[in-house]
């Protein structure tokens, strides 16, 4: 049986970043114990459909996971692995911010049965993480990252760089910070501005400037060359990790596999009686409840998805990839020749352009390319 990942989504935080456009909602009191059934209860519901399949990963993401209760996430494990085969080295995530009161429960995270903590440090220098909008110093952040890394045996953390004003040299220090923490895995992101944020407004007005495209690209060289001299590598575009440290969850996406997503917004991409499903659930928390409760699921509309939609997505998502797509489970996977979904055209002068490599049954975007990869990609996809 086809393995799984799985992802728990949870949609509340305790202010809106100016930056961020995920799923993410404020509350003046979260609704703890109705998400926690409306969770359990549509992911009874997909697991029933589903059978049960080797688990490979339970990512719990947001939102800000870590405002919810911790014994909600064990009993959410808990169901994940009866209601699942689990592997015996599932990997169970948990994304959390870094203000006091959630590193005061990190010890019930992990008690709940979490094994590997994403930790939203953003910055590691005040004035930034003032003008992101977050709600902790980086005092906290650093105290919280070695909490976590006596209490856990796997921590990620995030940063956001190419912000306003920020220089290469500035980055190469606060990144060479971030490194002598010892992390084995970090997403690096560069600042994007987001349809319908409060950047995005400030951005219109001109009160907010980002590096020029020269600027971003030396940023995003120093960035690989830095992680490397700590001995990670790029295996995704914006995620670093020793080698055996990737994240299993993600990699999942990447690769293309299945995975199914629960809670408000989640999507998913599933395999039920050889038809290849896209999921998605309501994005308003409150109306996805209801719909929970009132019929065992949120779902907003599933669609089959034929061999071009697939063949586009498992590029879109492979490319990311510093391993590429492998032609033969490609073809397995979409059931297209990898030829006969891009344009032989765009191909060729990509790879005499050095932005991506042909080999060993293989497509990979090379460096360069993943430098432009949105370009390269809405050329070579057809
Ligand atoms: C769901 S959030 C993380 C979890 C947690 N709520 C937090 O903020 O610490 C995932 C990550 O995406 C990144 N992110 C969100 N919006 C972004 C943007 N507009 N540009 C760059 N990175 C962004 C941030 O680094 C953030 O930690
Ligand atoms: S970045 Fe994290 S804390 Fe901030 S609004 Fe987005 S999900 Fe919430």
């Amino acid at each position: 049986m086809e393995p799984l990942a799985l992802y728990i989504h949870w949609p509340f935080c305790r202010a809106k970043c100016p930056y961020c456009d995920f799923n993410s909602h404020v509350r003046e009191r979260i609704p703890q114990g109705r998400f926690a059934a409306a969770l359990r209860r549509e992911l009874a519901w997909e697991a029933a459909r589903l059978g049960r399949r080797p688990l490979v990963s339970i990512f719990f993401g947001g939102g800000t996971p870590s405002l919810m209760e911790p014994e909600t996430v064990a009993a959410l494990i808990a169901d994940a692995r009866r209601q699942f085969e689990p592997l015996p080295d599932l990997e169970i995530t948990l994304e959390a911010n870094p203000t006091s009161v959630e590193a005061a429960r990190l010890a019930e995270f992990r008690a709940a049965g979490v094994e590997r903590l994403s930790l939203g440090v953003q910055s590691l220098h005040d004035e930034a993480l003032r003008m992101l909008g977050r709600q902790h110093s980086a005092a906290q952040a650093t105290a919280a990252l070695e909490l976590a890394r006596v209490l856990f045996p796997r921590v990620s953390f995030d940063l956001i760089y190419a912000r306003p004003g920020q220089t290469v040299a500035a980055w190469r220090e606060e990144l060479r910070r971030a490194l002598a923490l010892a992390p084995d895995h970090l997403s690096l992101y560069q600042l994007t501005i987001e349809p319908g944020t409060a950047f995005e407004a400030m951005h219109r007005r001109g009160a907010l400037r980002l590096p020029d495209e020269d600027t971003a690209a030396a940023l995003y060289g120093a960035t690989g060359e830095e992680a490397a001299r700590a001995g990670l590598l790029a295996y995704e575009v914006s995620n670093y990790a020793r080698p055996g440290a990737e994240s299993r969850h993600n990699l999942v996406y990447w690769r293309y596999g299945d995975y199914a997503g629960i809670g408000p917004g989640a999507h998913g991409r599933i395999t039920l009686e050889k038809q290849r499903l896209a999921t998605r659930r309501h994005r308003a928390p409150e109306p996805w409840a209801d719909l929970v409760e009132r019929q065992g699921h949120g779902s907003a509309g599933e669609q089959a998805l034929g061999p071009p939609e697939q063949a586009r997505e498992m590029l879109l998502m492979g490319l990311r990839l510093a391993e590429g797509i492998d032609e033969a489970r490609f073809r397995a996977r979409t059931g297209l020749p990898l030829a006969d979904a891009v344009d032989p055209a765009t191909l060729r002068r990509a790879i005499a352009a050095g932005y991506l490599e042909h080999e060993a049954g293989a497509l990979r975007a090379l460096p360069e390319g993943r430098l432009r990869l949105d370009a390269l990609l809405a050329a070579l996809i057809l």
